[in-house]
């Protein structure tokens, strides 16, 4: 790539893993049939989130946005004077942009994102729109220990919007909250954004769109299976199942098998009964109070909440 700006710099931690498909068949061997949600992600599944999050159902993005837009200014108080911005799975340069046009004080943006493609071309995109801002993009997996390159001498705040962290099981949400408090020192802070429960109907409403994007989004998994690890999935044979799980507080996607079928990937067989899933997403929703514990459980302060007038969303600022 041809930098044509002098304000970026790249680094590729990112180790393209051959494990894919041995960890898919794991999964698929399980008593509880599983596929990561990472998976999700391809091409093709990518362009098919950015679809979702313009859904007239889907609100968490739409949400999260007209937070950022009608609080920067209580935002960008509370971060204060901060020097270096680290964005973990930096895909969305709308939030972001809200925050590099108020933030006067930043000199670094760290965007740490696994999808080199989108990352490098949002990251151009914002060098040349933010001259002022050194942008450091961090081709790497952000749950993974990285060693990231930062100026030592100045203040550091996490972003973390999306409200990513509900696709982490609650202790894996602890821990990795707890790992990235050592990034930090003490004043830094960490701004994410996370879903809040609310009634049924508006999650599972969000989860199974009118016009089935959801659902092309959960089945393309099994394209991609079939294309890249060798799978025979018959595509008409399952179908996206999406409900929330009231007890553990979670919407869960799964597909499920329409009748009694054989999966084969390689020499692996896979016995599928009708009715039985593959279990693809977990979504854990956090009331304010709920994801406030977390962050005390983290070390760290809970100093501020913002949400809209649905309180269907929320935004907080964790100061360590
Ligand atoms: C990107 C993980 C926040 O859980 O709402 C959207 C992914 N899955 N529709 C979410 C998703 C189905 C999304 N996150």
């Amino acid at each position: 790539m041809r930098l044509l700006e002098n304000n970026i710099q790249s680094y590729d931690f990112f180790i393209e893993k051959e494990n894919m498909r041995d960890e898919i068949i794991r999964g698929l061997s399980s008593q509880v049939k599983t596929i990561s949600p990472k998976y999700l992600y391809d091409h093709r599944g990518s362009e098919l989130f950015e679809l979702i999050t313009q859904l007239d159902e889907y609100y968490p993005t739409r949400t999260e946005m007209k937070i950022f837009n009608g609080k920067i200014e209580e935002i960008t108080e509370a971060v204060g004077d901060v020097h270096t911005l680290i964005e973990y799975g930096s895909g969305s340069s709308n939030k972001i942009k809200a925050l590099l046009h108020n933030f006067s004080t930043l000199k670094e943006y760290v965007p740490i994102d696994i999808s080199r493609d989108f990352l490098f071309q949002s990251s151009l995109e914002l060098a040349m729109q933010f001259p002022h801002i050194t942008i450091k993009a961090v081709c790497g997996d952000y749950t993974a220990p990285l060693t990231l390159p930062l100026e030592e001498n100045g203040k550091k705040v996490i972003f973390f919007p999306g409200s990513t962290i509900g696709n982490f099981e609650p202790m894996e949400a602890r821990s990795f909250i707890m790992k990235s408090a050592q990034l930090l020192n003490e004043g830094d802070g960490f701004l994410i954004g996370v879903d809040t429960k609310k009634d049924i109907q508006t999650l599972e409403k969000a989860y199974d769109d009118a016009k089935g994007v959801t659902a092309a989004f959960n089945l393309n998994l099994l394209t991609r299976m079939n294309r890249e690890i060798g799978a025979d999935f018959d595509l008409s044979q399952f179908e996206h199942l999406a409900f929330y799980n009231e007890e553990k507080g979670r919407i869960e996607m799964h597909l499920e098998s329409q009748c009694n079928q054989i999966v084969k990937i390689g020499g692996h067989q896979f016995i599928f009964q009708e009715g039985e899933t593959i279990h693809t997403e977990n979504s854990y929703k956090y009331s304010i109070k709920e994801f406030q514990t977390i962050a005390i459980e983290c070390g760290f302060v809970p100093s501020k909440v913002w949400t809209d007038d649905t309180g269907n969303f929320s935004v907080h600022y964790l100061q360590k």
